[in-house]
């Protein structure tokens, strides 16, 4: 029953923006919130007041002993209109940053996490490879400004279910439906992301520094056919794995772009990444093109299948593609009642553990509740509680596990016995 994490790694835990600091930002997400989107109506502006409660955060993650913060900046905050830049917000970000380093928790910097300003989404965001330029200037003016506190960045967070989930039906801002709107939007993306890598890495070198690190996080899951003797369901099954993660890891990771992707802007072939950003949930269990979720098996209580191993075959998969060293970048569940996350929680990590590849860090989606995009604030993924009426905060069971592990660097049979032993999944 008992592990220890790897040598070299380290538990962390990430965050959003838009899904944690609260506020009435100009962005797609509170936009689609107007449009009356959001399956409980709850609101991105309220969520969990993060921009207030940074400090008493910060300070909740120290006493847990976290080490290692995947946290993101709001371009809409940064840039709400094209070319002025709020400086009173760079202000804001530097003081957050400072006071969890002096805390010993080091950031890994998301800069584009789902949210488009709407200057930017009103131009047709990455649809178009007009605007990467647009994207450009932003990361420029993003990395000058918290280039001296932060040596870790990624540039996009999950290009393919922002491309898929808002062009192809999913439901998430622009509501679009288009199988070529996706993959175009997949390439503008890609070729965002190389173009960030090695602007980031430029500047800064600039500016003195040798010890830069970028990467995107990649949403990947384990696709499987409904029936493996069914001919139809393993080319769906091949189908969509490709066209939902294979193409645009390759693309990201080394500028291969091949179909549905197109390599718009003729970025050369190249290695873009300085480590492998897996965010891994789940996976889906094919019939037709598309998703789905297996008929047994334990669930979420988003209904989405619990699959430990999966995290290390995705981790793989990329690894086959770029050697460097793996983050998990986001892992987590929706537990509403937190009765089953400190066994999901084991179960990945010995999962990573029992592996042989070179996983340095995991940092747990999420630290607090918050706002779930189309789920508002229905959907609890923290190991901390919110109540969103009163903005209090208190640790979960899981949150309590997740201390201990760190502590222990593993999971001792004592830590099984007190919180994985008695819980159970649903199905
Ligand atoms: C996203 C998060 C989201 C999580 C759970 C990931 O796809 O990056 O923003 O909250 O999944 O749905």
């Amino acid at each position: 029953m008992a592990f220890q994490l790897l040598p070299n790694m380290q538990l962390g835990v990430a965050s959003a923006p838009a899904q944690i600091e609260g506020g009435d930002v100009n962005h797609n997400w509170n936009n689609w919130y107007h449009l009356g989107h959001i399956k409980d109506a709850s609101s991105p502006q309220r969520a969990n007041q993060h921009w207030e409660h940074w400090q008493e955060d910060i300070e909740l993650m120290h006493s847990m002993g976290v080490k290692r913060y995947r946290l993101g900046i709001e371009w809409a905050r940064i840039e709400p209109s094209e070319g002025n830049w709020n400086k009173e917000v760079i202000k804001h970000y530097r003081k957050l940053l400072t006071f969890m380093k002096s805390q010993g928790i080091e950031p890994l910097l998301t800069l584009h996490h789902f949210t488009n300003p709407m200057w930017f989404e009103k131009k047709e965001g990455f649809t178009k490879e007009q605007n990467i330029p647009a994207f450009l200037r932003y990361v420029s003016y993003a990395v000058h400004s918290f280039g001296d506190l932060v040596s870790e960045y990624i540039t996009i967070n999950e290009p393919n279910v922002y491309a898929t989930l808002g062009y192809y039906g999913g439901g998430f801002p622009p509501g679009d439906n288009s199988v070529q709107l996706t993959s175009k939007v997949m390439s503008v993306m890609a070729t965002c992301h190389i173009k960030s890598y090695r602007m980031i890495h430029r500047i800064r070198s600039k500016m003195g520094y040798t010890d830069t690190k970028v990467s995107f996080a990649h949403h990947a899951r384990v696709f499987a056919p409904e029936n493996p003797r069914n001919p139809l369901h393993i080319s769906y099954t091949v189908l969509s794995k490709w066209m939902f993660q294979g193409a645009l890891a390759k693309a990201c990771l080394t500028g291969q772009f091949l179909p549905p992707l197109r390599n718009i802007n003729h970025v050369p072939r190249g290695q873009y990444a300085d480590f492998l950003g897996l965010n891994y949930y789940t996976r889906s269990t094919i019939s037709k093109l598309g998703d789905g979720v297996a008929n047994d098996g334990p669930k979420n209580d988003l209904g989405w299948e619990i699959y430990p191993h999966g995290i290390v075959s995705c981790a793989q998969e990329l690894y086959s593609i770029l050697k460097r060293p793996i983050y998990i970048t986001e892992n987590g569940t929706c537990d509403n009642q937190d009765t089953f996350r400190s066994r999901y929680i084991y179960e990945h990590l010995k999962a990573l553990c029992a592996s042989n590849l070179p996983i340095t860090r995991y940092y747990h989606w999420c630290f607090c509740d918050n706002f779930e995009w189309l789920e508002g604030e229905s959907a609890r993924f923290g190991i901390v509680h919110i109540d969103y009426e009163t903005q209090k905060r208190t640790i979960k069971q899981s949150g309590r596990f997740y201390n201990e592990i760190i502590e222990q660097g593993g999971v001792t049979e004592q830590l099984y016995e007190k919180y994985v032993h008695e819980e159970e999944y649903h199905s």
